[in-house]
């Protein structure tokens, strides 16, 4: 889904949604299948761009990786060392493929990573950790050059802040290298344990994900198995501020609502009904909704950075205002431009988004700019009087297999 996505809004929504894989458990696991000695299946893995980008990855340094119904089969050790540049230049997630192709082939030929432009995002973390693991980094213009001859050795490191792909680097890298690996400050999303659960499957020893401390016994020998990611807390997070936005009652399935919990109890203090089962949720709008004051995103379990656009959006008419600082990006809200023309009194300032709150939206033509952000400017679309035009939807198609297709289920109006 590429291209532009037109939303009639005014539509509320019923029925049930299925919560699909979580992309940002599919790209590492992805990724660590390249350690694997066996082949690999993922269960049940969205269509989404990223993924078709990480498959080229794969079959770029000489893995098998193909589509087998709606599972992924990857197989084969990597041969070549020099990554894609288009597709690890377009996605942030590529950097998770230098640890487990260094540790396979000794050498990596990469790229700086690119993805959405919510902030700087530079990968040094990843790469002092593997320093310190027995890498050598060699920086040439966008190009990235890592060896380590001598292969590599755990080590004891302490993240200078918190990151999700640096925790996961240092993860992969510890199952290859020879010895123990202490991380101090590792990150403690969902994402990451998921990522542990894989690997000790495959025969790791990994210990401690979920915590701040992460301990990987390595070198370990991992066999390839087959595996179901865990569900995509943004996109159950997405479907809740649908609803939000556009009135209704939606059962959210396949998705533990104690992984989007801040963002449930933010709408159910804003107005909305929430009703949270073991594996699923049922969130309902009907009047109107107050605005939810001042609100902070963290690492997890705070609110998810990637659910601040979200939120946002299905504040924009409440009575009220609401205030969102993202900590974990500089710059989280490049859909505050297509907010404001849709009629919402909103100021973004650096990494704050102040929503007003109060009027009533009305339909514009918009931009998405990054992933989260363009899903925000629909979700806003639902709730707005009129038809939204929004361009850039290929951000959208990132993160999500057919969010139109997926909203439309529940009684949008979306082509
Ligand atoms: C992951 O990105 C997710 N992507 C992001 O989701 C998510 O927003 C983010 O974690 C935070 O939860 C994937 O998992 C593929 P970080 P990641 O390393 O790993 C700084 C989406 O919409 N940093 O936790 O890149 C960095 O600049 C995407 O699905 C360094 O300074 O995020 C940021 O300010 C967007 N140096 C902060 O840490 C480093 O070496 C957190 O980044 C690494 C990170």
């Amino acid at each position: 889904m590429g291209g532009t996505m037109t939303v009639q809004g005014g539509c509320p929504l019923y029925g049930t949604a299925e919560v699909p894989a979580a992309k940002n458990s599919v790209l590492p696991l992805l990724a660590a299948s390249v350690l694997c000695s066996g082949p690999v299946r993922l269960e049940q893995v969205p269509r989404l761009s990223d993924v078709e980008d990480c498959l080229s990855i794969l079959r770029a340094v000489g893995c098998a990786a193909a589509w087998e119904g709606e599972d992924l089969a990857v197989s084969g050790p990597p041969s070549c060392c020099r990554m894609p540049l288009a597709e690890t230049a377009r996605m942030r997630a590529s950097v998770l493929f230098a640890a487990p192709l260094l540790a396979r082939l000794g050498r990596v030929e990469t790229a700086l990573p690119g993805g959405c432009r919510i902030g700087a995002r530079p990968v040094d973390w990843h790469l002092m950790a593997l320093e310190q693991m027995g890498a050598q980094v060699a920086q040439a213009g966008e190009r990235l050059v890592l060896t380590a001859p001598a292969g590599l050795h755990g080590t004891e490191f302490c993240l200078p802040g918190p990151s999700v792909g640096a925790t996961e680097t240092v993860m992969l890298a510890g199952c290859a290298a020879r010895g123990k690996t202490l991380l101090h400050g590792a990150a403690r999303e969902p994402e990451i344990f998921d990522l542990a659960q894989f690997l000790n499957r495959c025969g790791g020893r990994v210990q401690g994900a979920g915590t701040d401390e992460i301990t990987i016994e390595g070198p370990c020998t991992l066999r390839g198995i087959s595996y179901r990611p865990m569900p995509d807390r943004i996109c159950a997070s997405t479907l809740a501020c649908a609803v939000a936005a556009a009135r209704g009652w939606v059962t959210i399935a396949g998705c533990s609502p104690v992984l989007y919990a801040p963002v449930l109890d933010i709408l159910e203090r804003a107005g909305c009904t929430v009703v949270r089962g073991q594996d699923s949720a049922r969130v309902g709008r009907m009047g109107t909704l107050r605005g939810a004051g001042y609100l902070v995103t963290g690492g997890y379990p705070d609110l998810a950075t990637d659910a601040a656009p979200l939120v946002a959006a299905a504040l924009l008419s409440a009575e009220g205002s609401t205030l969102i600082e993202d900590r974990v990006f500089e710059a989280r809200f490049g859909c505050a431009e297509g907010f404001a023309a849709m009629g919402a009194a909103v100021k973004a300032s650096g990494r704050k988004l102040r929503v007003e709150g109060g009027g009533p939206l009305r339909g514009a033509a918009v931009t998405a700019r990054d992933l989260r952000g363009g899903a925000a400017l629909v979700v806003a679309a639902l709730g707005a009087q009129g038809k939204t035009r929004i361009a850039g939807c290929e951000y959208i198609a990132r993160g999500y297999a057919g969010l139109g297709e997926m909203l439309g289920g529940l009684g949008a109006r979306i082509e």
